[in-house]
């Protein structure tokens, strides 16, 4: 398959373009680095990466912004972000990749397990989380084509912990998470969430 990964420079995007590089042709999008460049906060970016990637059999995002902080002090800002970018910049992928897409294709987003499990300071990044799998799950009775859209459900990341300087004994391995995501391409399912230590 000829596989499209928006965010392949990043801590999970690496280990899924490592994992699926093998079987399978990657294209790598990121922001700065890439094969191609897009910004996922812009329509225009998003068809212009389209246009210049040409067709594929598969779009996976690993990426999406949004932000950490006290809800007392989120301002129309970081909504603003998280809606603009880890939302809608997803769900852009699947409104403006569907003609870029063959038949039987398939999308996967990226969401995150504190859409069920939040914790303080995570409210936007929840508020994405859930839509996005909301998103999936209703998107997925009317995509024709046999298309399918699945968002995995990462958690924590090792590699991320360290970076924070955290404990990272709780945390799972990017390789352990880019395992979903090879499962939500070659599977078979569409409209799930797929918790990724389910398939580490
Ligand atoms: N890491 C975790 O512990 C964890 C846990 C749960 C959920 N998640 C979710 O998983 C996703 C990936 O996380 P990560 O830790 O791998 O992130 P990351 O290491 O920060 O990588 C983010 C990727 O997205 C790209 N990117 C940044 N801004 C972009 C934009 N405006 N348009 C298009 N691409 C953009 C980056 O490209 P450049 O490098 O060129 O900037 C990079 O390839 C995020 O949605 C995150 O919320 C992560």
């Amino acid at each position: 398959m000829k596989i499209l990964i928006v965010g392949a420079t990043g801590t999970i995007g690496k280990a899924v373009a490592t994992a699926l590089s093998s079987q399978h042709e990657v294209i790598s999008a990121g922001f700065s680095d890439g094969d191609v460049k897009v910004d996922l906060g812009s329509k225009a970016s998003i068809e212009a990466m389209f246009k210049s990637v040409g067709q594929v059999d598969a779009v996976i995002s690993t990426a999406g912004l949004a932000g950490f902080a006290p809800f007392n002090e989120l301002d129309d800002a970081a909504y603003d972000l998280a809606l603009s970018n880890k939302l809608m910049g997803q769900v852009n992928l699947v409104r403006l990749g569907r003609n870029h897409v063959s038949d039987g294709g398939s999308f996967t987003l990226t969401a995150g397990i504190l859409s069920r499990n939040p914790m303080p300071g995570s409210v936007v990044i929840s508020m994405a989380n859930g839509a996005l799998e909301s998103f999936a799950r209703s998107a997925a009775l009317e995509l024709d084509r046999g298309h399918r859209v699945n968002t995995v459900s990462p958690v924590f990341v090792k590699e991320t912990m360290e970076m924070m300087g955290m404990d990272s004994s709780t945390g799972l391995s990017a390789a352990d998470t880019a395992k979903a995501y090879i499962a939500a391409v070659e599977g078979g399912m569409t409209g799930q969430t797929l918790d990724a230590p389910d398939y580490a």
